[in-house]
C-alpha cells in the first residue's frame, strides 16, 4: 500500500468543500471512513442483515458470527488476552460510564479519592464526578508542566490510601501529549490502584498493547480509527468484569431470570444489553483490517512525518502559538492565532475547504490551566499529506489578512 495514495480509498475526498478540495484536519473529533468499510455496512443490511445472539436461523447465526469476529479482531488488535475482556459499547464515553457507574457502585465510598489529571476530556472526569455527587467521593487531578506533560512524581504523591481508581489519558486531544500509561500503571499497581486508560486518541495513533501495558481498563471509540458511528469499546481485565456489577439491565445479559432472582451471563454478554449496533461492529472489522494493511509502524512514520512538516511550517507563522510542547507528541496540534477568535479561524478556514475544529475540546480543565477559554485545532489523520498542511498554512495567511 501506498500511503502517499491513501486519500484514494476514502470517497469523502473526491468532493469539494465550499468549491474547494477538502482537507480534513479534524480526525481527533472523528476519522473519514475508507471505502471497505462502507462497503460492509452497505452489504450486511443489504444481504445479511439480522440481530445477533437471539435467533437460529441462518442469517442470524451469521450475522452473529460476524460480530464475534469483530471481537476477536479487536482482541488481537489490542492484544488482549481473551475476547470475553472486550465489550461493545455505543461510543468511548459510555464505556467510561459503564467504569465509573459499576466500579463506583462497588467500590467507593465518602471520603474515598479518584485521581485523573488536568489533561482528560470531559468523558473521563464527568462519569467521576457523578461519583463525587452520589458517592462523595473526593477527585483530584495530576497537574502537568507548562509543556502540557503530567508530573509523574506529583502524581503518585497524590495516590493515598484513600485512592481507589486512577483515570488518565493515553494521548491528549488538545496538547497530543502521548502519556507514559506504563509508568503510570507500575506506579498506581504498586499501590494496589487499578488504571482506567482512556484510549480515543492513542488508538488511531500509536501502538497499543493492553496486556504489556497492564492498565486494568482500556477505552476507545471506532469512529475515530476509520470505523462506523455508534461502536465503543471497553478492554476490561476479566478478573474485574467478573467481579463488578451489571450496567445497563435488560435482555442478553442474563442467563436466567425467575421472578424472585436473576443470574446474569457471563462477560462480555453481561455487559451488553440490548440490540447492539450490530452492522457497525461488524463493519468495524474492516476499519481493523485497514490498519493493519497500512501497519502501525508505517502509520505512526507517515504521520511523524507530517505532524513535523506541520509543526515545522505553523511555527514559521507569526503569531500562530502551537499549544504545549510535550516531549512525546502525535498529529494534535492546538494553536491560537493572536487577536482571532478560534471559532473564526475555523469559520474562515472552513472557506477555503480546510476543516479543523476550535473550542475547548471537551477539555474545560485543560483549557482554564492554560488560561484560555478556547483553541483551534488541526488533527492529523492517515490520508493527510503535506499539500494539507501546505492548505492549512496558506488559508491561515488568508484568515490572517482579513482581519489585519
Ligand atoms: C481523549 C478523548 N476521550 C474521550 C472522547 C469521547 O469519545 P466519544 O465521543 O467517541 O465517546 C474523545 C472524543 O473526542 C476524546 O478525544
Amino acid at each position: 500500500m501506498n500511503i502517499e495514495n491513501i486519500k484514494s480509498q476514502f470517497p469523502i475526498f473526491s468532493q469539494k468543500i465550499n468549491g474547494k478540495p477538502l482537507v480534513y484536519l479534524d480526525s481527533s473529533n472523528s476519522s473519514q471512513k475508507p471505502i471497505s468499510v462502507i462497503n460492509r455496512l452497505n452489504d450486511f443490511y443489504k444481504n445479511e442483515f439480522s440481530n445477533i445472539g437471539r435467533s437460529i436461523h441462518s442469517l442470524a447465526v451469521n450475522a452473529t458470527n460476524k460480530f464475534e469476529e469483530t471481537r476477536m479482531s479487536v482482541k488481537n488488535f489490542i492484544n488482549a488476552k481473551s475476547i470475553d475482556e472486550i465489550i461493545f459499547t455505543k461510543n468511548a464515553t459510555e464505556s467510561m460510564n459503564l467504569v465509573a457507574t459499576t466500579f463506583g457502585q462497588q467500590n467507593i465510598v465518602k471520603g474515598d479519592e479518584i485521581l485523573v489529571t488536568e489533561l482528560e476530556h470531559h468523558s473521563n472526569y464527568v462519569p467521576w464526578h457523578f461519583l463525587r455527587e452520589r458517592k462523595g467521593a473526593i477527585i483530584k487531578f495530576a497537574p502537568i508542566n507548562e509543556d502540557g506533560d503530567i508530573i509523574t512524581d506529583e502524581l503518585k504523591k497524590l495516590i493515598t490510601s484513600k485512592t481507589k481508581i486512577v483515570a488518565v489519558t493515553h494521548l491528549s486531544n488538545v496538547t497530543g501529549t502521548i502519556v507514559p500509561i506504563k509508568e503510570i500503571v507500575e506506579i498506581a499497581h504498586k499501590k494496589n490502584v487499578p488504571v482506567l486508560v482512556d484510549g480515543c486518541q492513542a488508538i488511531p495513533h500509536i501502538k497499543v498493547d493492553v496486556t504489556d501495558l497492564n492498565c486494568d481498563f482500556y477505552a476507545f471509540s471506532g469512529h475515530k480509527v476509520y470505523g462506523p458511528t455508534g461502536v465503543g469499546v471497553l478492554y476490561a481485565k476479566k478478573k474485574w468484569l467478573e467481579k463488578l456489577p451489571p450496567y445497563i439491565g435488560g435482555g442478553a445479559m442474563i442467563s436466567e431470570v425467575k421472578k424472585g432472582k436473576i443470574v446474569y451471563a457471563s462477560p462480555p454478554e453481561k455487559y451488553e444489553s440490548g440490540t447492539m449496533s450490530t452492522a457497525e461492529v461488524i463493519a468495524f472489522k474492516e476499519s481493523i483490517k485497514f490498519m493493519e494493511s497500512i501497519g502501525m509502524d508505517n502509520l505512526i512514520k507517515h504521520e511523524d512525518k507530517i505532524k513535523n512538516y506541520a509543526l515545522e511550517k505553523l511555527r514559521k507563522i507569526n503569531s500562530v502559538k502551537i499549544i504545549g510542547n510535550p516531549k512525546n507528541k502525535a498529529g494534535v496540534i492546538a494553536f491560537t492565532i493572536q487577536g482571532i477568535h478560534p471559532h473564526d479561524i475555523a469559520t474562515i478556514l472552513d472557506d477555503d475547504g480546510v476543516a479543523i475544529r476550535a473550542g475547548h475540546h471537551c477539555c474545560q480543565i485543560l483549557h482554564e490551566k492554560l488560561n484560555l477559554t478556547a483553541t483551534a485545532r488541526a488533527s492529523i489523520g492517515v490520508y493527510n499529506n503535506k499539500d494539507d498542511i501546505d492548505m492549512l498554512c496558506k488559508a491561515i495567511d488568508n484568515c490572517k489578512k482579513i482581519f489585519d
